[in-house]
């Protein structure tokens, strides 16, 4: 069969996540053992609309599996929220002259995709963010990572808290989506979990809990709260008052987005690397690279950054009943 691709693009966008090197490293590699010539986009969009682009070649991803961060930079384009600015970066990928567009990021990266789609570019999205709130894919590049680094740092946490007898409080990354702070809850042996997708738990709920727990004679308390929910210094200092127990708020914050990639987010990633090119050589168009039901599969760019998946209160239900 003669291959009728012969040159595609690759950008990172959006928040960074560990995995994301291995992702382009993927897509750059199967691109080039398939003869198809590759630009590598710098800082996303911001790049692409400033001609940031550069050939790649495989050295420029060797050694990349093992780094956190993305050696191809990324950013959160302003301008790219522009129909203007989406016009013009449309043109640019014309006259680049490229038969796909890979996109590795989250959702509101692959939602500027989707307008370069509208314009004729043939888009690929590769779901990369520690949120792992891409619904349509039962997992992003970067969320393994994250929950690792994040759980690691609420065991110290819990070290000191512990010996001193205190409650705490501590934030994770998620601003929409609470899966980071679930898995923190199960994983860190939180007592409450605080997140966008559901009402449940206010501070009076949780000085309940604390109250009952030191009943019980439990001395130390974790709560695990959200980004998206937020308020968790305001949060311990009530607490605090109204209990007179010494409670201490953390904000992991962007420490959570960075180091090197666990196996499974470098294993995600080369996988959708890899299938992003066989997608684009089987002559699909406008697709995301999706992880579901134990597959790599791809999926209609639209119908995949319309797909909401439904709040399940179970693995809530979960951390109530082994926290007792
Ligand atoms: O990439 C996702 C994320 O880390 C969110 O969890 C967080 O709300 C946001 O990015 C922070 O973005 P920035 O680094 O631009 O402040």
């Amino acid at each position: 069969m003669v291959n009728k691709v012969k040159k595609i693009a690759v950008m990172t966008s959006g928040g960074d996540a560990p995995g994301m090197n291995a992702a382009v490293r993927a897509v750059i590699r199967t691109a080039l053992n398939n003869d198809i010539e590759v630009k590598g986009i710098t800082r996303g969009y911001e790049g692409l609309l400033h001609g940031e682009i550069k050939d790649m070649t495989s050295s420029h991803v060797s050694e990349v599996i093992f780094r956190g961060g993305t050696f191809l930079l990324t950013a959160r384009s302003k301008e790219m929220m522009t129909p203007e600015g989406q016009e013009r970066a449309g043109q640019i990928c014309k006259s680049l002259g490229i038969d796909a567009l890979i996109i590795i990021g989250g959702d509101g990266s692959l939602a500027g995709g989707l307008k370069l789609s509208k314009m004729g570019i043939n888009v690929i999205g590769i779901p990369g963010t520690i949120d792992l709130d891409l619904d349509c894919s039962d997992y992003t590049i970067g969320f393994d990572t994250a929950v690792n680094t994040a759980m690691e740092a609420i065991s110290k946490i819990k070290d000191t808290s512990s010996s001193h007898e205190r409650c705490s409080i501590v934030e994770v990354m998620g601003r929409d989506a609470g899966d980071i702070a679930l898995w923190c809850a199960i994983t860190g042996g939180a007592e409450e979990v605080l997140i966008p997708e559901s009402g449940e738990s206010d501070v009076n709920s949780i000085i309940n809990i604390i109250l009952e727990n030191r009943t019980k004679g439990k001395k130390h308390n974790l709560i695990v709260v959200a980004e998206g929910r937020g308020g968790s210094i305001e949060m311990a200092q009530e607490i605090e008052k109204i209990t007179g127990i010494q409670t201490r708020a953390t904000i992991l914050g962007h420490l959570q987005r960075g180091g090197s990639p666990t196996a499974l987010d470098r294993m995600h990633a080369s996988v959708m690397g890899y299938k992003a090119i066989e997608a684009i050589l089987n002559g699909e168009e406008n697709r995301i690279v999706v992880y579901r039901d134990g597959k790599h599969i791809t999926v209609d760019l639209e119908e995949g950054l319309n797909y909401k998946r439904e709040y399940d209160p179970q693995m809530y239900n979960i951390i109530k009943a082994i926290s007792i």
